[in-house]
């Protein structure tokens, strides 16, 4: 995830930047740079690759400087690449600006400011086109040029921005990405994250949306909108260095299952234009390949196979077409039927692993065309794609993968509505009330999210459980096979996923007085027979703890204990059930006593065999 810092004061700022950037290299990040105004120039640098190739690149140059700004960068739009690295600068490097987030409407703005202002554009990154919009309504005061700019803008965005005229001067602004001001003696930061300046100061602005912020060594002045001074309490932090890097969560995992609602937001609404018409930037399939389609792979490990699978239920349904998945480790020896006709998708958090990848491989050579669902911008398997479809998630840290699933299920829906319309198969009101209903998920989930406390309760009471059955049908039983894998994970406690239907055909002779069944009866259309399954393992001692719709309260007749997700159709359930299973996984694994972040014998990203 990108990381801003920036510095004015008495100091050297490049040392101080970079060792700002170095407390956020945690996030990940695939390229940095800084921008420092010395004697009235600003001088830029910036590379591919970790901190310490910027640190190589500028070693031996004198660079002191009193003020500037930094960039980690986590790749976007555009490739990471050292054109795209931020600072960006206008066209006579008289502005540099580092940004986090997405400037939704870049792609308007970049052609009215080529058109208009003959301006050439040096990255593919939407962030160059904040610096020539700030460039272009420069007129000797930098907070008015900003103010100007992002007047133009849409999207999320928090900036930092210097400029070569005003040498002791940094304007910040922060609207939907986190942004704070550290206050310091006779020197003052921006940053995107605290753990950036806890090394010098502990007094913090945390800057609200809308609002911009000038600082000077000596002064640090807060505005709403509408140009009016705000005024804003000092917080005093109090955490250590490893508890702000996690933002006062106890662990990642459960940091990244709160962030949950934001990556929603951002894999969606980066993709829907003015007309309410999915834009899918990274692929570049016609009408006349999706109509040539005869069939869908989906082929991934683990997490991202489930993915698949809920993938599977709702490309078949929206796009009507037939549609396979498969774990990657089976699909690359199984010489599977593919051909030219075949659309294979890849989903992957990470873009290494191995198996994805050889299974990519073997798909290209029969002939399909191959999609990846990949979370890591210019990965392997991201590159060896044909057309890419990034999860914006978010770097993803704890080995338990939470927020890169939810945002996968986001590109499975965005998949299956582009291939309906694309095939003519879904009309436009089915398709514009399947938008809607997304757009609503963020906000629903966090709903599921505010019921943390119920969730840490219920496992207090189960976390003792030495095996745990999880059923559901339909969607559900997919959502069941994650939920499932991530309690055995990170709890190590032994538990076992199965397709509701089919207890009776073997595994229910396992249940005996007080074997936890997790039961999830979220569709409505099965949800009586969902009673029925819960029924039966009742009827052999199971404690039940069954998750529903919040209207289908009957549930409760049949269970020893019921967390409720809000109404949502049927099909878009998983974003939202599989939450409750995420926080119960997290508060067993922490009530056990376990390594949350770094469960035994896993790798974040398994690049072997
Ligand atoms: O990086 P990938 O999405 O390709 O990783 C696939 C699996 O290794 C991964 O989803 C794994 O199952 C998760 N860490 C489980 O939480």
């Amino acid at each position: 995830m990108c990381g801003i810092v920036g510095y004015v004061g008495e100091n050297n700022a490049k040392d101080i930047i970079i060792d700002g950037l170095k407390k956020l290299e945690y996030r990940g990040y695939d390229s940095s740079g800084i921008a420092l105004n010395i004697g009235g120039k600003l001088v830029v640098r910036k590379c591919k690759g970790r901190i310490s190739n910027l640190e190589e690149m500028i070693a031996g140059e004198n660079l002191f400087a009193t003020a500037g700004i930094g960039h980690t960068r986590w790749a976007t739009h555009g490739a990471p690449s050292d054109l795209n690295a931020h600072p960006h600068t206008n066209g006579d490097n008289t502005i540099a600006v580092v940004h986090n987030g997405i400037i939704e409407n870049f792609v308007e703005l970049k052609e009215w400011l080529s058109r208009d202002y003959g301006v050439e554009f040096r990255s593919e990154t939407d962030t160059e086109v904040i610096a020539h919009l700030i460039g272009i309504y420069y007129n000797g005061d930098l907070l008015d040029a900003v103010y100007k700019a992002v007047d133009k803008m849409r999207g999320a965005y928090a900036l930092g921005v210097v400029c070569a005229a005003e040498p002791d001067k940094i304007v910040a602004v922060r609207k939907d990405s986190p942004l704070v001001v550290g206050l310091g003696n006779n020197c003052n930061f921006i940053a995107s994250d605290i753990p950036a300046l806890l090394k010098h100061v502990r007094s913090i602005y945390l800057i609200e949306n809308n609002e911009v912020v000038l600082l000077t060594k000596n002064e640090v002045k807060l505005f709403n909108a509408e140009r009016k001074p705000v005024h804003r309490d000092v917080f005093h932090v109090t955490w250590d260095a490893d508890a702000a890097e996690k933002e006062g969560y106890d662990h990642f995992m459960i940091k990244e299952i709160h962030e949950q609602p934001k990556g929603l937001y951002e894999t969606l609404h980066r993709r829907i234009g003015e007309d309410g018409i999915i834009r899918l930037d990274g692929i570049t399939m016609t009408k006349e390949d999706i109509e040539r389609f005869s069939k869908v792979y989906i082929v991934a490990c683990g997490t991202a196979y489930h993915a698949g699978l809920v993938g599977k239920y709702i490309i078949e349904k929206l796009a009507k077409i037939p549609v396979e998945v498969d774990v990657a480790s089976e699909f690359r020896y199984r010489d599977p039927f593919v051909d030219d006709k075949t659309l294979f998708i890849a989903i992957s958090q990470s873009g290494e692993t191995l198996d994805t990848l050889a299974a990519l491989r073997e798909a290209k050579r029969k002939g399909a065309r191959v999609l990846s669902v990949v979370n890591v911008v210019g990965s392997s398997v991201a590159r060896e794609s044909d057309d890419m479809f990034y999860t914006w998630a978010g770097p993803e840290i704890a080995v338990a993968s939470t927020k890169a699933y939810t945002t996968q299920l986001m590109c499975m829906y965005l998949i299956a509505l582009y291939m309906g319309a694309g095939k003519g198969v879904l009309s436009r009101a089915e398709y514009d009330e399947y938008l809607k209903e997304l757009g609503e998920l963020p906000e629903l989930l966090q709903k599921v999210l505010d019921q943390e406390n119920k969730i840490h309760d219920i496992a207090k009471k189960l976390y003792k459980s030495q095996q745990v059955f999880f059923i559901g049908r339909g969607l559900d039983s997919s959502v069941a096979y994650e939920g499932s894998l991530k309690l055995k994970e990170i709890s190590y406690t032994n538990s076992f996923a199965i397709a509701a239907g089919e207890l009776k055909h073997g595994t229910i002779a396992l249940i005996e007085q007080d074997t936890l069944v997790i039961a999830l009866a979220t569709q409505d259309f099965l949800f009586e027979k969902m009673l029925s399954n819960i029924q039966e393992v009742k009827a052999r001692g199971a404690y039940v703890l069954g998750l529903a719709k919040e209207n289908n309260r009957e549930i409760e007749r049949q269970s020893d204990q019921v967390i409720y997700i809000p109404e949502c159709r049927d099909e878009l359930t998983p974003i939202l059930s599989v939450v409750p299973l995420q926080i119960l996984a997290y508060y067993v694994a922490k009530l056990r006593g376990c390594d949350i972040d770094k469960p035994k014998n896993l790798a974040k990203s398994v690049t072997v065999e």
